[in-house]
């Protein structure tokens, strides 16, 4: 499907463009939902006459692959995935300094994300964390909906939780940050210790365990609460709830990688999805974070961060190197080797 879609590309492309003049490419690692990746490669690619070579990775496969990638870049551009890992790429020196004009059009929030990382990154979505639940599975099963983060380690949800391994997944880093800032630290790991008796599965991709939940596969899910309604649209029985206790919020982000091969075309794509249109693309293909451009329309289905109690997350510590790797080696050693 990818392949077809590259090719229908290259080939209006080679009709729009004749003479040799369509020769741009520009290579995007995307890390949201693959609707959405692939929406933005045909739209791209008919508007622009540029071709998009996209990879599909998750946050931390992301960043694993450009600090591999390091000496020699394959990759001219970080399309989302939670913003801790883009904090921590710009610190290792994989992303380059770029200001947008666009910037002032931006929340408070983006440009923060943009300023703290030395414009090395932009932020251009943002999402709560929260749970996943389906309420038939619930129903006939006789549980309760949790409401708070200590509800999760009720008995009676023994291995009818699932979460994201945060190795790979931006999600569940968030999630360890969120209750590492709600509870403090080794708090934070006796509760992540009692929930592992609880997840019947830690998948790869952060949006994994919510699409189990959909499809009563599993009962609860910690995800992010926009990538709910997708699911409900396609059918599928799906609710979301945040927790009262309070939660974070991941700020999606993007990032121009340092030593792109196509620089110039790099930086038309990131102005290009700075805009209201680009934006809009998403919930468009059933995917509903906060758009950062404060002009971009806001589809009903988006979370109403006002309706939310949100912890003060620590973006600048929580995406720092040293804090990422150390937190994610302490859940290996302290939680996920621990039998189930
Ligand atoms: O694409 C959906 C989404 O929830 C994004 O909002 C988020 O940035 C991304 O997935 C995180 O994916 P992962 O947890 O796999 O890194």
């Amino acid at each position: 499907m990818k392949q077809l879609q590259r090719s229908a590309a290259a080939a209006l492309c080679l009709a729009t463009f004749a003479g040799g003049a369509c020769a741009q490419t520009v290579n995007v690692i995307c890390s949201v939902q693959a609707e959405w990746c692939n929406v933005i490669s045909t739209v791209y690619a008919r508007t622009t006459g540029v071709k998009i070579n996209m990879a599909l990775k998750g946050s931390g496969e992301a960043l694993a692959q450009l600090i591999a990638e390091k000496d020699n870049p394959k990759t001219d551009v970080w399309f989302g995935g939670t913003g801790d890992p883009h904090l921590q790429a710009a610190e290792q020196g994989l992303t380059l300094e770029y200001k947008s004009a666009a910037l002032p059009q931006l929340h408070a929030w983006a440009q923060q994300q943009a300023r703290q990382s030395g414009y090395k990154t932009v932020g251009i979505y943002s999402g709560p964390l929260g749970f996943g639940y389906n309420p038939e599975l619930l129903a006939k099963k006789k549980l309760p909906v949790p409401k708070t983060w200590a509800d999760l380690l009720k008995p009676e949800y023994k291995g009818d939780i699932q979460v994201a391994n945060p190795a790979s997944s931006g999600t569940a880093y968030t999630m360890i940050a969120t209750l590492v800032q709600l509870m403090g630290e080794d708090k934070a790991f006796d509760y992540l210790k009692a929930l592992h008796r609880n997840v019947g599965q830690y998948t790869r991709s952060g949006t994994g365990p919510i699409k189990a939940v959909a499809r009563g596969e599993t009962a609860v899910s910690i995800s992010f609460v926009h990538d709910g309604p997708g699911e409900k649209m396609q059918g599928f029985p799906v609710e979301t709830i945040t927790p009262a206790d309070g939660t974070g919020a991941e700020i999606g982000s993007m990032s121009i990688i340092k030593g792109a091969r196509n620089l110039d075309a790099a930086k038309k794509f990131y102005e290009w999805a700075l805009t209201p249109s680009a934006q809009e693309l998403g919930a468009a293909n059933k995917q509903f974070q906060l758009p950062s451009n404060v002009n971009a329309k806001l589809d009903p289905r988006i979370p109403d961060f006002k309706k939310i109690k949100f912890i003060d997350y620590d973006y600048a510590k929580y995406g720092a190197s040293a804090e990422r790797r150390r937190l994610i080696a302490r859940w290996e050693k302290d939680v996920n080797s621990l039998p189930r």
